[in-house]
């Protein structure tokens, strides 16, 4: 099933999303109801939205594993097998004249803050911040298209502070202030899931086009048209698009913003002026509340999955890969089959250096369940001798978002070989298949699980 905009794969959502009636402030008290779903929760839509009438906001989007196999007409058990079949071709995008998202259109706002429901999230943050705007432009160089999401702080009249921390984009950036250039650039909110995980996925400064990717991931080309003020793309059938400029050799503090690692982060940030809002009729809004489950979802698919497809490349038996929960993808575990000592130690070297932000990852044997913290646990706690089997790398890049880095751009990195012995004393327990069948039947029975 391919969807065709947001608002497509929302109808298709049925019981899986839940409807709030009740008007909420996007000042904090959306965020407060997103940080209170639980991890597998439904989809949230909420209709009213307190000084903004007409106006809908979406969240908590691609939180649960289920829902993004769905995004993608895929299942849970084949999500990762999936992905790594489709990011390898891509789909090229098609021009369309057909652009609801040109609806309505404001060219030279004065005011974002008065036309869009920003969500303002944690108690500490200096205000309302973009979470998932997929900012879209092109290197002034040679026109190669580049978007990630990047948090954009609304600073109140057409300016907002942006955060290039990663490439493309902050090399563009880079690239047209050396020209003392500004850069055009447009944001698409509201965007199916497959285009924002695309967005977010680790292409590499040689990599594939991530619209090539989005569509390869929707399995249809995306549909562009091209914005009313900046010399960029954007995608028609989003439900709101920002378009302006980021201009050359200014930063302004862009923060305090509670950011996915749980803390507060400051930056000293590119502004960027807006030159148009565009977007439909009746917009739904999306909110991507940090430090929470929709997070941990986009970035499994986007960089752990990735890796998993890179890692492989290098290395046989590598099984699955998780990031850990509410780590902000500093943290994985990952499976081998048939592990031998010297494999889960090449493995760990392997996978610390290829993604900088991971700086803690865990190799475990198959028959661990990787997405079970208790079976983790308990790999390390009966597998894994401290002294023999732990590795420490020292003076690697550290991730700006990340405050044990202390500022400096460095840090260490460190993996565990929690894989098995090769005795039979590391043989795991098992219940017979029939007595574990015959439970799981009586327990569905009567209620007490899912079947
Ligand atoms: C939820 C989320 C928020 C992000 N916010 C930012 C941001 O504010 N600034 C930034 O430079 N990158 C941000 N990124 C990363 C970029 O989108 C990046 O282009 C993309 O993840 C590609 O990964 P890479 O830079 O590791 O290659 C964010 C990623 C995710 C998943």
């Amino acid at each position: 099933m391919t969807y065709r905009d947001l608002r497509a794969f929302l109808d298709d959502l049925g019981g899986d999303l839940l409807r709030v009636g009740q008007a909420f402030d996007p000042r904090h008290e959306m965020a407060a109801l997103l940080r209170a779903m639980p991890s597998d929760g439904p989809a949230v839509l909420f209709e009213s939205v307190a000084g903004y009438p007409g106006a809908r906001v979406v969240g908590n989007l691609v939180a649960s594993r289920q829902r993004v196999a769905k995004a993608l007409g895929t299942t849970e058990n084949e999500l990762a097998a999936t992905y790594l079949l489709r990011t390898r071709q891509g789909i090229a995008p098609r021009q369309t004249d057909e652009a609801p998202v040109k609806e309505v259109q404001h060219i030279a706002p004065q005011d974002l803050g008065t036309l869009l429901p920003v969500l303002t999230h944690y108690a500490g943050d200096g205000g309302p911040f973009i979470t998932t705007g997929v900012v879209l432009c092109s290197d002034p160089a040679t026109g190669r298209r580049g978007m990630g999401i990047h948090r954009m702080m609304v600073k109140g009249g057409n300016r907002m502070g942006i955060l290039l921390a990663n490439p493309p984009l902050s090399a563009f950036h880079a690239a047209a202030e050396v020209a003392g250039k500004p850069l055009d650039i447009a944001v698409a909110l509201g965007v199916e899931p497959a285009l924002l995980i695309a967005a977010v996925v680790k292409a590499g400064p040689q990599g594939p086009d991530k619209m090539d990717l989005a569509g390869a991931l929707r399995g249809a080309p995306v549909e562009l048209v091209r914005a009313e003020t900046v010399a960029v793309d954007v995608p028609a059938r989003a439900e709101v698009v920002i378009e302006g400029r980021v201009l050359p050799g200014l930063r302004e503090i862009e923060g305090p913003f509670g950011e996915n690692t749980g803390y507060y982060f400051s930056n000293l940030s590119p502004v960027v002026e807006m030159t148009a809002i565009t977007h439909r009729r009746d917009f739904i809004y999306p909110a991507l509340c940090p430090w929470t489950a929709d997070v941990d979802s986009l970035l499994s698919l986007a960089a752990g999955t990735e890796l998993l497809g890179q890692l492989r490349t290098q290395m046989a038996g590598i099984a699955d890969l998780d990031l850990t929960t509410g780590t902000c993808g500093f943290t994985a575990v990952i499976s081998l089959s048939k592990a031998r000592p010297s494999d889960a130690r090449r493995l760990i070297h392997l996978a610390l250096s290829m993604d900088k932000r991971l700086k803690i990852v865990t190799v475990v044997d198959d028959d661990v369940d990787i997405r079970n913290p208790r079976e983790v646990a308990w790999a390390l706690a009966t597998r894994f001798q401290p002294e023999r089997d732990t590795v420490i790398l020292s003076g690697m890049e550290g991730y700006v978002i990340d405050p044990s880095c202390g500022g400096s751009g460095t840090g260490s990195r460190m993996g565990m070989n929690a894989t098995r012995g090769s005795g039979p004393e590391f043989d795991k327990i098992t219940i017979p298949a029939a007595a574990a069948a015959k439970a799981r039947s009586v327990l569905a029975e009567i209620g007490s699980v899912a079947g």
